[in-house]
């Protein structure tokens, strides 16, 4: 028998012997030593594609602190870059993409391309599985396709999604060849990854919460049904959490129409809601707590393990952890969810 992995555990049978954590972002710019190997490739890209330092970047959070899970480490814009759209990230701006746009998308044909592109992705999850402790889990991730789709066509971090909600509302017929283009995209990216070892798959779909309500179904739903039932009928033993930032009130509706074996929850939804949600949740720390110490983070994740206790769960947080956190304050945070009983 292979040594019990707490998180995997709770996701196959629902069992739980201690509450599995990870936080979202849980590697990268808050931690020195992610600092000093950034040091050693400049360019987030090439460094996105370095084996050795992404490895490195993603063992670095496990030796601080008792986490279930290791994330690989790449970035959700990898599979644009791999499609061939030009990428680069710059200090304190962010990733920019050239943009493209749904008149005239120049690699339509280029979902081959992108397996040779992004091979060294692949192989950064197989030594991760090697290199992590047995009893750790070892997640792989994409960007979900509206999210992927709204950074495409934006070319950057955009307030207001402008410009990929008027080419939508413009061309709802091509927006939605773009969508699924994605879709294959993100299914080949995945695919991939568990091939290569991840155990389980988490999608990102960071802007969920700017899709317009009339646009739900076909923006949102399908793409992430055709995602979820294809994966699911070719690794039936892989599961799949659904991170949909700022769904609020139709975090239930999702889940009756996607069925995610995870729903990882954010602030847009009550405690209430969530337990009452027929899956596993995963969820929902305001990062904001980890920025400075306060009765309030405890309070706050004390009402988490009280709230579920008696249901499959996973701690996290509602986004990820920000450059600004002090790495010591989510050390006593961790050890301070070991010390809650269960019993
Ligand atoms: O532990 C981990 O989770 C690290 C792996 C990881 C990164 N990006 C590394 C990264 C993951 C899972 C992501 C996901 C990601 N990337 C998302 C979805 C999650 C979310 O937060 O909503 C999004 C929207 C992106 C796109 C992206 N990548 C942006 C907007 C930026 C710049 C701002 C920022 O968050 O740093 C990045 C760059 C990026 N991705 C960095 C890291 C460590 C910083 C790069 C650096 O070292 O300068």
């Amino acid at each position: 028998m292979p040594p019990e992995k707490p998180l995997l555990s709770v996701l196959n049978y629902g069992k739980k012997s201690i509450f599995p954590i990870w936080f979202m972002r849980q590697a990268g710019r808050y931690l020195p030593e992610y600092q000093l190997l950034r040091k050693k490739e400049p360019n987030f890209v090439k460094f996105c594609l370095n084996v050795e330092l992404t490895v490195e970047a993603a063992l670095q959070p496990l030796r601080r602190y008792n986490l279930d899970a290791a994330i690989l480490f790449s970035d959700i814009l990898m599979v644009p870059f791999g499609l061939g759209q030009p990428l680069r990230f710059e200090e304190n701006k962010g990733p920019i993409l050239s943009p493209v746009s749904i008149e005239h998308p120049p690699f339509f044909s280029a979902i081959e391309i992108m397996e040779e592109r992004l091979k060294p992705v692949y192989e950064s999850v197989s030594l991760l599985k090697k290199k992590i402790p047995k009893e750790v889990t070892l997640i792989g991730f994409a960007g979900a396709p509206w999210t992927v789709a709204a950074y495409m066509l934006e070319g950057t971090l955009s307030r207001d999604l402008r410009y990929v909600k008027s080419q939508a509302y413009t061309s709802p017929k091509k927006f939605e060849r773009f969508l699924d283009y994605i879709v294959d995209a993100t299914i080949q990216h995945v695919s991939r990854q568990i091939e290569a070892g991840a155990e389980v798959i988490q999608l990102f779909e960071s802007w969920a919460g700017y899709i317009p309500t009339r646009f739900f179904e076909e923006w949102l739903i399908k793409p992430h049904q055709k995602i979820f039932s294809f994966l699911n009928k070719k690794f039936p033993g892989i599961p799949l959490i659904s991170f949909c930032k700022g769904l609020g009130e139709k975090s239930a509706l999702y889940v009756e129409q996607v069925s995610p074996a995870v729903f990882s929850f954010d602030e847009t939804v009550s405690l209430q809601k969530a337990k009452n949600l027929p899956c596993v949740v995963q969820g929902n720390l305001d990062p904001t707590l980890l920025l400075k110490e306060s009765e309030t983070l405890f309070e706050e994740t004390l009402s988490l393990l009280e709230t579920f206790k008696d249901k499959p769960y996973i701690f996290n947080l509602s986004h990820g952890l920000l450059p600004q956190t002090d790495p010591d304050l989510v050390k006593k945070l961790v050890n301070f969810i070991r010390k809650f009983s269960i019993e």
